[in-house]
């Protein structure tokens, strides 16, 4: 089987945040999870980099466009790596081969008879690059707001516009079909109830200003944004060829996104893609946002969260644990410090790290650094690797239905059972009462720490290296198609330091 993740496309007109970073570490879980499954996977990530608000962006800063774009996509490029992200490409809305791309599925619209040219007259957000009703309007002092809180201006210029009207009942008996098509099911009902109240035509041209994909035969008109940008997922994998192996693999995908975009890509998207004839994406999960200490994070408060910053503070994979076992992927979520630290600490180095910490040290002090397969199994023991395949079983169910936090909450729970096993056991009493028994013991607390360890790795991938490397394996020998059946008959362990250092508050 194969498996396609994208993150949105990023907009370059500032630099990146935690919002940006949390998505992008979310495709990176599902891609390393469908990995460790050894599926054929492919994770895209990217910049989105025409449109107004990057133009102007541009321009408050005296700069040349694509200069300035060439400076700020490199900074989202650099971020990956340091989230400890293993995207297989990085796709810029600049690059020529998207410009053909788009350019190829507009003629592709077009001459599905899907375009028109008319006249827009409404409302415009250029901080959301987003038309809007006025009915989905707050009247403030000076003017209209969007339901961002983004100001909208009136607009009035010639258009071009795509049919969207006639996809309303195609696209009902699609959801309808595909239930699970968007996720979490709060957002599938959100969506069908819109396409329910009715789909007016798309703008999907601008003439006010020039920094976008020209729209083929036509001097005025650049591309409305939003059409260039979703095409990226379909660029990526080498559109309009679509008879080439990966479009043939990885097409239809899977799409995350924040809450806020999530229109665009569970209406318009699915719609150009029928209208083009091809299929719509295959799911499209839709998350919650995160506020800072319990305030909306924006540029005016001063309260944008860096990733770096946090990343240098408590390390990656606490920070890539705390998001998404903090959270249920889905909701809204507060970043706070003491949230930080008493889940670090808790989970990570209470429960995991001590168990590793305490069980490796005793085997290299009392066992020669090394532990044997048992000739016998207690019944202790047996539903202690019993009770691993229960919560293995519920971890695939968790991950594959995208509650990371709950694929989280099975294997931690299940190592604290773990914690209590090692705790009734004694093996620092057998040590001196029945050194055999003390022996079988440890292999089962490290065998079971193994697996626990592989099941962990999407998460914490650093760590899990780290880790792994204690008992002298790598990925290369495990994976979660094998990991019920591995039962080594010696494992043999290196000294190492403390993998999750407390936090100090
Ligand atoms: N360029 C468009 C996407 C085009 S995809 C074809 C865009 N870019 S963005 O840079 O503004 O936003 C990217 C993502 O960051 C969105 O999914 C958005 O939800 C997410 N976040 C921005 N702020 C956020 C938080 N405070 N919390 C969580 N995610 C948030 O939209």
């Amino acid at each position: 089987m194969s498996f396609f993740i994208t993150t949105p496309i990023y907009y370059v007109n500032d630099v990146p945040h935690i919002g940006h970073a949390y998505t992008t570490i979310a495709c990176d879980i599902f891609s390393r999870f469908n990995k460790l499954k050894n599926e054929d996977t492919f994770f895209l990530t990217g910049t989105d980099e025409h449109g107004q608000k990057v133009e102007k962006a541009a321009l408050a800063q005296n700069t040349d466009t694509q200069i300035f774009v060439d400076e700020m996509s490199k900074n989202f490029r650099e971020l990956v790596p340091y989230l400890g992200c293993d995207n297989d490409d990085f796709i810029r809305t600049t690059d020529d081969k998207h410009k053909s791309a788009a350019k190829f599925l507009w003629n592709k619209l077009k001459n599905n008879n899907q375009i028109y040219l008319s006249n827009y007259e409404g409302w415009y957000s250029i901080r959301d690059e987003a038309f809007y009703q006025e009915s989905e309007l707050t009247k403030v002092e000076n003017g209209f707001v969007a339901p961002s809180g983004a100001p909208v201006e009136w607009v009035k210029e010639e258009s071009y516009f795509f049919k969207l009207s006639e996809w309303e009942d195609k696209l009902i008996k699609f959801y309808e079909k595909n239930k699970d098509a968007i996720l979490p099911k709060s957002r599938y009902n959100e969506v069908i109830s819109f396409i329910k109240g009715g789909l007016k035509d798309l703008s999907i041209s601008r003439t006010t200003f020039k920094w976008g994909i020209k729209v083929p035969d036509e001097d005025n008109h650049v591309m409305y944004v939003w059409i260039d940008a979703l095409c990226n997922y379909i660029t990526a994998l080498n559109y309009p060829d679509i008879n080439n192996n990966n479009f043939k693999k990885f097409w239809p995908g899977v799409h995350i996104v924040g809450k806020d975009i999530l229109r665009f890509h569970a209406v318009y998207w699915p719609a150009f893609l029928m209208a083009a004839d091809l299929k719509p994406p295959k799911k499209i999960f839709a998350h919650g946002w995160w506020t800072n200490e319990g305030q909306k994070i924006s540029k005016s408060l001063g309260n944008v969260i860096n990733p770096y910053e946090i990343i240098d503070q408590y390390g990656l994979d606490q920070i890539r644990f705390f998001l998404f076992r903090e959270v249920p992927f889905g909701n809204d979520g507060d970043f706070s410090k003491d949230a930080i630290a008493q889940r670090v600490n808790a989970d990570l180095s209470n429960n995991f790290g001590n168990l590793i910490q305490r069980i490796a040290s005793f085997i290299i002090k009392n066992a020669n650094s090394e532990v044997s397969k048992p000739n016998e199994i207690k019944e202790k023991d047996n539903k202690l690797l019993q009770e691993f395949n229960i919560a293995f079983r519920n971890y695939l169910n968790n991950m594959e239905n995208f509650q990371i936090d709950k694929a989280l909450k099975n294997i931690f729970e299940y190592l604290s059972e773990v914690n209590a096993y090692v705790d009734e056991q004694a093996p620092w009493a057998l040590k001196k009462t029945d050194i055999n028994r003390m022996q079988d013991v440890l292999y089962f607390i490290t065998l079971i720490t193994i697996k626990c360890s592989v099941l962990l790795q999407p998460v914490i991938p650093s760590s899990i290296d780290k880790i792994l490397k204690i008992y002298n394996l790598s990925l290369k020998d495990l994976n979660l198609v094998n990991i019920e059946d591995f039962n080594p008959n010696t494992i043999k362990l290196n000294k190492s330091n403390p993998i999750f250092p407390r936090i100090e508050q």
